[in-house]
């Protein structure tokens, strides 16, 4: 019995679920499929209950799609979805830039997301320079 019901909390998680493993952090990257700077997204959990990604795999973001699954298999963890109990009125939102400490909650006011941009924007322009700078020294 305690397997079925072990198999099921690994499917579904809970706000309970135990996390072994580290969260895997590549998909938070600028090229990872879930990243993006356009705020938090807004989850809206007023008519049913909802399952949020935590693996930070999910080819529906911010929706759990079973991607867990294969990544815990492939790596020993025991990461699920957090869900998110249907409330009336309920909306959270989620983080998208990675850089919350609340993930995956976005735990960041409109400066602090201004700031993650000034930050990529400094690194894009310092990667560039650096690209060119190789460049012109490869030529002497
Ligand atoms: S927790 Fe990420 S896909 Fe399920």
């Amino acid at each position: 019995m305690n397997q079925i019901k072990d198999y099921f909390s690994n499917w579904f998680g809970s706000e309970e679920a135990e996390i072994t493993g580290e969260i895997p952090s590549p998909q938070w990257e600028i090229s990872g499929e879930n990243f993006s700077l356009d705020g938090p997204i807004p989850v809206d959990a007023s008519s049913e209950d909802k399952y949020i990604c935590r693996c930070g795999q999910s080819k529906n973001y911010p929706y759990c799609d079973n991607s867990h699954l294969s990544y815990n298999q492939n790596n020993g963890t025991n990461i699920g979805p957090l869900k998110i109990n249907q409330e009336k009125d309920r909306v959270v939102y989620v983080c998208r830039c990675g850089h919350s400490k609340e993930r995956p909650f976005c735990g960041m006011n409109k400066n602090d997301h201004e700031n993650v941009i000034d930050y990529v924007f400094v690194v894009m322009v310092f990667t560039t320079f650096a690209i060119f700078g190789a460049k012109a020294y490869e030529t002497h």
